[in-house]
């Protein structure tokens, strides 16, 4: 594998900043005493806004390898946009990762893809790596899947065409059907291959072969560690972006030890 493994656990709206310090502490214990390597698996942790500056002072003090980045992002860089935070504050918070266009911003907050592209320019401006969150926003959505890869296919396509003067090599996408989101149900292994299949083949159309060949494709929704590595053995699949099993440190430990295992990532 040529592209490193990324585990993302979006804790969405839970954890005050004293809960995310204690989690990240033993969630860094526990997978040093599993000897996790953590140059073979990108870890991580997405905690609300308020965490952002604690998880930055411990992961700075004690050496803490572990990655975090913000679960939003304005699409403006500073101006009278109340409550909305810029890019840049995140990148002096530290912040590897912002996510982007989540299902639940665009059902709840009626995020459209004018205020997703601007969320992504200003990420990437930042050298901030945006994850783009695709898949339908129906929560019924039973469509068949080839509809719903003509849907994702859409969404990353507008994306992208509109980010032609950025470099789209460090880009993270995550599909992430909105039917399997918090159901306890993911969808077929199949339908998870063929889709971001098509979505690797659909940057290299937008964009180029070298971009297709780093961007890393995520799958999320109804993650845990008991089917994380049948998801992770597909070969389409970069990653997970894993919601409510990463509420729990030893259960996000678990996945991400499951992901490094047998991973021969060594750029
Ligand atoms: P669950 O893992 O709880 O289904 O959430 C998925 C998700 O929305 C991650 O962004």
């Amino acid at each position: 594998m040529t592209r490193k493994p990324l585990i993302v656990g979006n804790w969405k709206m839970n954890k005050d900043h004293l809960e995310s310090l204690t989690y990240l502490q033993k969630l860094y214990w526990i997978l040093q005493d599993k000897n996790f390597d953590f140059t073979k698996v990108d870890l991580c942790i997405l905690p609300p806004f308020t965490s952002i500056r604690s998880i930055q002072l411990l992961a700075d003090t004690d050496n803490i390898p572990i990655l975090y980045g913000a679960q939003d992002v304005a699409d403006s860089l500073d101006g009278p946009y109340t409550g909305d935070i810029s890019a840049s504050f995140l990148k002096k918070l530290g912040c590897a990762f912002t996510l982007v266009g989540h299902s639940e911003r665009r059902r709840y907050h009626d995020e459209t893809v004018k205020t997703i592209i601007g969320k992504l320019r200003m990420s990437l401006e930042q050298s901030i790596t945006p994850i783009l969150c695709v898949g339908s926003v129906n929560a019924d959505d039973d469509s068949a899947i080839d509809q719903q890869i003509d849907y994702a296919l859409m969404q990353v396509s507008k994306a992208l065409s509109q980010l032609e003067n950025y470099s789209l090599n460090n880009l993270v996408i995550a599909y992430e059907p909105v039917s399997a989101i918090g159901t306890g149900q993911t969808i077929e292994l199949s339908d998870i291959d063929i889709m971001t299949t098509s979505i690797r083949n659909c940057v290299e159309y937008q964009g180029n072969k070298k971009s297709a060949d780093s961007v890393r494709i995520l799958y999320g929704g109804s993650v845990d560690a008991t089917n994380a590595q049948l998801i992770l053995q597909l070969d389409s699949i970069d990653g997970l972006l894993v919601g409510g099993a990463s509420l729990d440190y030893n259960e996000f430990a678990r996945i991400g030890l499951l992901a490094a295992k047998g991973v021969v990532y060594d750029n």
